[in-house]
């Protein structure tokens, strides 16, 4: 079956590596009709805005999109890219699955758990305002609409995925009203789950536990922020953004990408490793229905990286994004 999907190559190092998992994806055999757009900050003065609604327009009429880092100016200007894409479409669950690699070095092994970020509300709804020159607030928003779509999200997958345990992580403690709600819709949601083991565990007592035993940890859920931090801080217990991917879903469109930001202090060069968006496309693929595909370019990656044979510099080789991607490509001859 032949698929249309979004391509946003992104800048900094976002084309290196979107080419690379574009080889992949159509060295596997699976049928795709690239459509490619751009958005970024490099696009900024062709458009007038680093999001041309062509971008938004694409996704909405393929309903799935591989994509590539894109910068985020600090300061005032556009509003985040990446916010604003995951808002207007909806894209309510950040999923981040987070794993070892044998090959990869690292303090820790046998690490497979993956984050589920909630990913429209909290403190990233936006609502912010200065009560006076000295004074600004920020306002926290937490529904239980939100809140039990994402848990329910994270119990889905647990299910499907043949995960035995999911976490819930809040701060209810401190935070009765709001995260007091996130806890008792997700205490609500997992009663529907009785084959899954269920547990909460405050957010800084969880940031602890994931640097001590990580293992331990099977599927976890929670709320924007908590997210946004454990799900970096993840990344860094397996290797380093360069490894992980990520899927941003909605119910009428998904965004596949990784993990990683532009990376502009290495952008042009043929060093970014671009393993976490190839990642991200076999995520894609599995959402696509092409989960063999998927299948073979994991078990690919995996050989790669355990070889250790060619490692880009973030990994301690010196291979370049091409030689990295060839030998990905070589290996998935090999695979069925
Ligand atoms: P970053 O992830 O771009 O880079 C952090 C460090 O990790 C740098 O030293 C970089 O060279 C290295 N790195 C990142 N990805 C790598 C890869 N694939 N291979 C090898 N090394 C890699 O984070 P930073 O510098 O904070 O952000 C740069 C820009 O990216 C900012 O404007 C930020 O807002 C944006 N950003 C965009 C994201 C997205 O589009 N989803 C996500 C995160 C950040």
């Amino acid at each position: 079956m032949k698929h249309r999907v979004t391509l946003i190559p992104g800048d900094g190092i976002g084309p290196e590596v979107s080419e690379a998992a574009r080889k992949i994806v159509n060295a596997s055999g699976v049928d795709i009709d690239w459509d490619v757009v751009e958005a970024g900050s490099a696009f900024i003065n062709k458009y007038g805005t680093p999001l041309p609604h062509t971008v938004i327009e694409s996704i909405k009429e393929n309903k799935v999109a591989l994509k590539g880092p894109i910068t985020t100016p600090v300061g005032k200007g556009f509003r985040s890219v990446n916010v604003t894409l995951r808002k207007s479409l909806n894209l309510y669950a950040n999923v981040r699955p987070i794993k070892s690699y044998a090959g990869v070095k690292s303090r820790y092994e046998n690490i497979d758990l993956v984050i589920f970020r909630e990913n429209t509300e909290d403190l990233y709804a936006g609502i912010e305002h200065m009560i006076n020159d000295e004074i600004a607030e920020s306002i926290k928003v937490i529904s239980k609409s939100a809140s039990r779509k994402i848990v329910k999200a994270a119990f889905e997958y647990a299910v499907n995925n043949g995960r035995k345990k999911v976490t819930a992580v809040h701060k209810a403690n401190i935070m009765k009203l709001s995260d007091g709600l996130f806890l008792r819709t997700a205490k609500e949601v997992a009663k529907d789950y009785n084959n899954i083991e269920f547990e909460n565990v405050i957010v800084d007592a969880m940031s602890m536990k994931l640097v001590l035993n990580p293992e331990k940890y099977d599927v976890l859920v929670m709320p924007n922020l908590y997210g946004d931090i454990l799900s970096d801080m993840a990344s860094g217990l397996v290797g380093g953004l360069g490894l992980v991917p990520g899927a941003n879903i909605g119910e009428d469109a998904a965004i596949f990408e990784p993990a990683h930001g532009s990376a502009p202090d290495i952008a042009g060069q043929n060093k970014a490793n671009p393993t976490a968006i190839i990642l991200s496309s076999a995520m894609m693929l599995k959402y696509l229905g092409e989960r063999k595909s998927a299948d073979r370019i994991e078990r690919s990656v995996e050989i790669v990286l355990n070889e250790g044979k060619y490692f880009t510099p973030d990994l301690g080789g010196n291979s370049t994004t091409d030689e990295f991607t060839q030998a990905i490509i070589s290996k998935l001859k090999y695979i069925i």
